[in-house]
């Protein structure tokens, strides 16, 4: 009998439906359990332990609720836990850091790119080291600001416009005038890309590891011995279901704004630690 994969998507709250946006447009032929962890938000000023404590719960929740495929989307916890996570996972798990490695690392011409990201992620060297193994020259820096200014919904304000501007500044100095990524390193800078565009420096392209993700995780599916969906599967649009671990109607108003649509069926989860 055919059906469509379950692919869980992980992510700290509301960021990662961004990457699951773009998983969405690529892969229609999936089903989508989407869990975000909104009471323990955010992850990107915590400690690595704990991160990982949290992470590792999530996605068990989201395997043992039926997820066949893990993409951990939060750029935070894919930084700081992805190999705990691995361990504890008996489905293949896709974070967002490798893919958006890979997606920078193939279009600058300078082999060298700038990296924005949360403190946590920033202070993991995650994506450091990921550019570095590709032979490239990276420099990271933390934008804590950006994620609270994204959720308040300034997009578009000349706040954040001036925020991003300082950020940027200091991301382009020391010898990465001449970078030539800027590579968005949180879920939640998707969203900020066209003001970034007007902050960066022209000769700048932007990368976004929630795209790259999306194209690993459609190239990883071809691999793995799903069953084909039936050509009546083909024609219904994927079921999207969410899981937040903080109130359920917060998740339906901020989701609306990072998904691009309305968020239904969400369902509230008490992780007992
Ligand atoms: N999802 C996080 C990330 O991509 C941003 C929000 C948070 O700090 O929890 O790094």
């Amino acid at each position: 009998m055919s059906r469509r994969p379950i692919i869980g998507v992980f992510d700290s709250g509301f960021g990662g439906l961004t990457v699951l946006r773009e998983l969405v447009a690529l892969i229609p032929d999936a089903d989508y359990f989407y869990f975000g962890d909104t009471v323990r938000l955010p992850y990107g000023s915590k400690s690595a332990d704990t991160v990982a404590r949290y992470a590792v719960g999530a996605t068990n929740y989201l395997e043992s609720h039926g997820a066949e495929m893990l993409v951990v989307a939060c750029n935070t916890a894919t930084a700081l836990a992805l190999p705990q996570i691995c361990a504890s996972a008996h489905v293949p798990v896709i974070g967002v850091v490798e893919p958006g490695a890979e997606s920078a690392a193939s279009t600058t011409m300078s082999r060298k790119v700038s990296v924005i990201a949360t403190d946590a992620t920033v202070s993991s060297h995650a994506y450091f080291r990921a550019l570095q193994a590709r032979g490239i020259e990276a420099r990271e820096k933390a934008c804590p600001l950006l994620v609270p200014l994204v959720e308040e919904g300034w997009i578009d304000h000349p706040v954040t416009e001036q925020v991003a501007r300082i950020y940027l500044q200091e991301a382009f100095i020391d010898g990465f005038e001449a970078a030539d990524v800027l590579l968005l390193g949180c879920t939640h800078y998707p969203l900020l890309k066209p003001l970034l565009r007007r902050v960066a420096p022209a000769h700048v392209a932007i990368v976004d590891s929630a795209e790259s993700t999306a194209r690993v995780v459609a190239d990883r599916l071809k691999t793995y011995p799903f069953p084909a969906p039936s050509a009546k599967e083909r024609r219904t649009a994927p079921s999207l279901r969410f899981f937040a671990t903080d109130s359920v109607e917060k998740f339906r108003r901020l989701g609306a704004m990072f998904l691009g649509h309305a968020v239904e069926e969400v369902q509230h989860v008490d992780l007992k630690e």
